[in-house]
C-alpha cells in the first residue's frame, strides 16, 4: 500500500510521511496540467464515483478533472436529481452504485463521519472532499503543497488561520497537517467563531488580528459563513470586517512580505478586500491549480497503481 490507509478520511493521524509522498507525488504529476495533451493512462479501468450532497465549484472541478487527466471513468452524482430526493438512504444509495462496479468514491457531506461511515458500506475506497464541519483533507494538502512551492519546507513557517474557525473543516485539516509538517499555526477571530479546545490540536489562538499578522508568514483566510451572522455570532458584516477584515491598510501596517491564502469562495469586501485577494502576494489562484494536482496524487496512491506513466 503506497499510503498507510486505504481510505482518505481526513489528515488526523495521518503521518508526515504519507503527506511528503501526496505532495511529492502531486509535484512530479502537476507538468502533466501543462501539456498539449494533458492526459495519461495511469488510472485506465478504474471507475471513480463523485458524490456531492453539498454545492461545490473548485473541489468538485477539481477532482473531476484529476480524474480524467488520469483516464479514469468518472460519474457524478448530485443528491437533488437522485433518488436520495424519493427518501432512498445514504447506505442504500452507496451499495447500489457500488452493485454497478466501481472503485473509488469521493464523497462531500453536509454531516461529519459521512466518509467514515460509507467505508463502512463499501468496499471501494473513500475519499473524503469536505464533511460537515469535520475535515477537508485534500484542501489542506493543496494548502500545504502551495506553501511547500512557495518556501521548500512547511518546517518551522509561521502560518494564521483567520476568521471562521469554529466551523471550517478546511482550518481542521490544515491545522492537523500543518502541525505534522513541523510549521507553527495561530488561529484567529472572534471568541464566538473559537471552538473550545482547539489547542489540543497544536494550535495557538490569538484574538487581535493585528498581532497575528505581524507574526505570520502567511495568512489564510477563512470564508465566512454568513448564516453565522443570522445566528448571532458576530454583530454585523461591517463590524466583522473592522475587525477582523484582510485589508491592504492592515497589511501595509505590518511592513513585511507575507502570503494571502484562501480556500475559496471568497466573500470580497467581508473576510478579505479585493485589492489583497487579486495582488503579488495573494497564491489563491496557485491552491485552486495545485488542487488539481493534489488530487491526482490522492487518487493515483489509494488507487494502487503505480504513479504517472507516460
Ligand atoms: N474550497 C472549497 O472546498 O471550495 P468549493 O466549496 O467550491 O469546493
Amino acid at each position: 500500500m503506497a499510503l498507510s490507509s486505504s481510505h482518505l478520511l481526513g489528515l488526523e493521524g495521518v503521518p508526515a510521511s504519507d503527506i511528503i509522498k501526496i505532495l511529492d507525488t502531486a509535484e512530479s504529476l502537476k507538468p502533466i496540467l501543462d501539456r498539449p495533451i494533458p492526459k495519461v493512462p495511469t488510472l485506465r479501468g478504474i471507475t471513480v464515483v463523485n458524490l456531492f450532497f453539498e454545492p461545490s465549484t473548485r473541489t468538485r472541478i477539481s477532482f473531476e478533472l484529476a480524474e480524467k487527466r488520469l483516464s479514469a471513468d468518472t460519474v457524478n452524482f448530485s443528491s437533488t436529481t437522485s433518488s436520495v430526493k424519493k427518501g432512498e438512504t445514504l447506505r442504500d444509495t452507496v451499495r447500489n452504485i457500488e452493485a454497478m462496479k466501481i472503485n473509488m468514491i469521493v464523497v462531500r457531506h453536509s454531516a461529519a463521519g459521512v466518509p467514515y461511515f460509507l467505508t463502512r458500506c463499501t468496499d471501494a475506497t473513500v475519499i473524503n472532499a469536505g464533511d460537515g464541519q469535520h475535515e477537508h483533507p485534500t484542501q489542506a494538502l493543496l494548502d500545504m503543497m502551495t506553501l511547500r512551492e512557495k518556501w521548500g519546507t512547511l518546517a518551522g513557517k509561521k502560518i494564521a488561520i483567520i476568521g471562521d474557525v469554529k466551523h471550517s473543516r478546511v482550518a481542521g485539516s490544515n491545522i492537523r497537517g500543518l502541525v505534522t509538517m513541523g510549521a507553527k499555526v495561530v488561529v484567529c477571530g472572534p471568541k464566538t467563531l473559537m471552538p473550545p479546545g482547539i489547542e489540543e490540536l497544536g494550535a495557538t489562538v490569538s484574538y487581535n488580528i493585528d498581532e497575528a499578522i505581524a507574526w505570520a508568514d502567511a495568512l489564510n483566510v477563512l470564508r465566512i459563513q454568513l448564516e453565522r451572522q443570522e445566528a448571532g455570532l458576530f454583530p454585523s458584516i461591517r463590524e466583522y470586517h473592522a475587525e477582523f477584515g484582510i485589508t491592504r491598510d492592515r497589511l501595509e501596517r505590518a511592513k513585511k512580505e507575507i502570503i494571502i491564502m484562501h480556500p475559496g469562495p471568497i466573500n470580497r469586501g467581508i473576510e478579505l478586500d479585493s485589492d489583497v485577494a487579486d495582488s503579488d502576494a495573494s497564491i489563491i489562484l496557485n491552491q485552486v491549480t495545485n488542487g488539481v494536482a493534489v488530487r491526482m496524487a490522492v487518487l493515483v496512491l489509494l488507487s494502487g497503481m503505480d504513479s504517472a506513466s507516460d
